[in-house]
């Protein structure tokens, strides 16, 4: 099964980032966790600060992988052209956000990309990663 994580603008920096809010774990050290917890997965990740390629990785995966779990950062709020690619594809996404950001500023409050999602996870830390991983490992394993 292939899955793919893409991370958005900002999360490079997980671990060093406002660390009170997301974590004190780089993702590069938590995304090795999740190869070692899902030996038989095919998991690749992507980070881009850049809308553009982020949309162009959708584009690239999003015909032929089995689902996409995506935490857009601040693209989350303002990008519709990031919404439309999620439309285009065919395989499914699930939204995930580290922190709650209904508990943040007024602005945090909208997403863009809820709505053509498959499911959103909110403010359960880097474990909603691991949720959506076994969301689709579950899903999929059980289809006819
Ligand atoms: C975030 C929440 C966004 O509001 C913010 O811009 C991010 C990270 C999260 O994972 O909690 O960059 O998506």
């Amino acid at each position: 099964m292939d899955l793919l994580i893409i991370n958005g603008p900002n999360l490079n920096l997980l671990g060093k980032r406002e660390p009170s809010v997301y974590g004190s774990q780089s993702f590069d050290d938590f995304f090795s966790s999740l190869k070692l917890k899902y030996p038989s997965l095919n998991l690749s990740y992507f980070q881009s600060n850049h809308e553009g390629e982020i949309i162009d990785k959708l584009h690239e995966k999003g015909f032929d992988c089995q689902g996409i779990i995506l935490n857009a950062g601040a693209y989350t709020h303002t990008s519709i052209a990031i919404r439309d690619a999620i439309s285009a594809i065919t395989t499914p996404v699930i939204e995930v956000h580290i922190s709650n950001v209904h508990a943040r500023e007024p602005f945090r409050h909208h997403s863009t990309i809820s709505p053509v999602s498959k499911g959103v996870i909110i403010g359960l830390g880097l474990m909603g990663y691991t949720l959506a991983i076994d969301y689709f490992v579950d899903s999929l394993s059980t289809q006819p």
